[in-house]
């Protein structure tokens, strides 16, 4: 009796000590009418040190917008061929084995194999400037734009987007993002360091981030810094994005080949059975979804991961932070947050970058100058440009991005 008792009290805390040394908190939600950039999203903390967390702005858009939005994608750009990447895994000696194939086809046939899709053959698509090109989308362009920037410039705040007044060939541009279940995006974070910002349109997605160590409790004044022991965790490598010419790049981001959903347990309903769950309560199918992304024994990401989150102290453990999107939410995404998503369920999103002159401005230019290598002394930077960088810059953003571009032309 004694021992039985004594081995399941075993069993139980050492369910405890994982739970408590791996702990995953929800991404905070607000409702679009509550949402203040400079309470929900811009932090400062009482050191002086900046910081921002990921938010979740619900019914950014109606679900009819969102229908008929994704309705108009479809018909304006159904024919167009895109990339649709295949990821098959399986097992060989106890490991998983993933397989990756491209192949192009429309984009109408690509959401077709979208609810063919599942976690061991998963298709997943990310069409980058697709919705630039086409006149027959301006009024779709025009209402994704206004949902995300009234959000930051209104009566109350006026935090505009630099990336506006960028040369139009290398102004970073929205992407239809579709995916089918089982379907994951890599692990990565941002190129530029600017603030990422994803609205979904169809479907759920769910979402895991790895803050910056300390990112909800600054110690140090620089919380992009602390991020460099997570880029070294996950064995992360960089990925030049935008070139300004031929063999500069301007930007390059970061990725990992670790993943926060190796494996999922069999017990999680298939995107199907979601479905007719979802007919006959759909509260309760949200519910099941938050728990789901929040188990990290029924989503369970790789090892690696999962023995580096378990080794740190209580105090400082990089957080996992997750969310479930659903039609018309908007999630906004910081520079330094490493993230990765999961489909449970086809979807269809839209996901855009801006760089708000608050905070990202400065952040984006010296990005730009580290990702270039160009060595300039302060104090031969125009004047606009140290007062960015020193955070004294009130004027407008088309001067800053004006200087930017002078300084690139006349030292490459
Ligand atoms: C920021 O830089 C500008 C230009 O160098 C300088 O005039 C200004 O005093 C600086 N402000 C602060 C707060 O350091």
């Amino acid at each position: 009796m004694t021992m039985q008792r004594s081995a399941f009290l075993c069993c139980l805390l050492s369910h405890v000590s994982l739970a408590l040394s791996i702990d995953i908190s929800k991404v905070q939600a607000v409702n679009k009418v509550d949402f203040q950039p400079n309470k929900h999203y811009y932090h400062t903390h009482s050191s002086g040190a900046l910081y921002e967390t990921p938010v979740l702005i619900e019914n950014v858009l109606s679900r009819e917008e969102c229908e008929s939005i994704c309705g108009t994608i479809m018909q304006e750009l159904g024919d167009e061929y895109v990339s649709i990447q295949r990821k098959v895994r399986y097992l060989e000696d106890d490991e998983i084995q993933i397989e990756t194939e491209i192949a192009e086809d429309t984009l109408m046939n690509a959401f077709g194999y979208m609810f063919e899709s599942h976690h061991d053959d998963a298709f997943f698509c990310f069409c980058e400037g697709l919705l630039d090109q086409y006149e027959g989308l301006e009024k779709v362009r025009k209402i994704l734009h206004n949902a995300r920037e009234s959000l930051f410039v209104n009566e109350e705040c006026q935090d505009r987007d630099i990336f506006e007044y960028f040369p139009e060939d290398i102004r970073p541009s929205d992407c239809v993002v579709i995916a089918g279940e089982g379907a994951t995006s890599t692990l990565h974070r941002d190129p530029y360091t600017w603030t990422g910002t994803s609205l979904c349109l169809e479907g759920t997605k769910l979402w895991r981030f790895i803050a910056p160590k300390g990112a909800c409790k600054p110690k140090a004044n620089d919380i992009d810094s602390r991020v460099h022991e997570i880029d070294e965790a996950l064995d992360s490598y960089r990925l030049p994005s935008v070139a300004w010419d031929d063999d500069l790049y301007l930007s390059a981001g970061w990725q990992s080949d670790l993943s926060l959903y190796v494996s999922r347990s069999d017990d999680i309903p298939s995107a199907e059975e979601f479905a007719s769950l979802e007919e006959h309560n759909s509260e309760k199918v949200m519910e099941l979804m938050d728990k789901i992304a929040l188990d990290v024994d029924r989503l369970v990401p790789s090892a690696d991961i999962l023995h580096w989150l378990s080794i740190r102290s209580i105090d400082d453990s990089p957080t996992i932070f997750t969310c479930i999107q659903k039609p018309g939410d908007l999630l906004v995404i910081p520079a330094s947050w490493w993230h990765q998503t999961y489909a449970l369920q086809p979807s269809m999103a839209i996901a855009s970058q801006r760089g708000s002159m608050s905070r990202d401005a400065k952040r984006v230019i010296e990005h730009i100058f580290d990702t270039t290598g160009l060595k300039i002394d302060k104090l031969d930077l125009p004047l606009v440009i140290q007062q960015v960088l020193n955070g004294s810059y009130t004027g407008e953003p088309e001067t800053i991005v004006n200087a930017l571009f002078e300084v690139l032309s006349s030292h490459t």
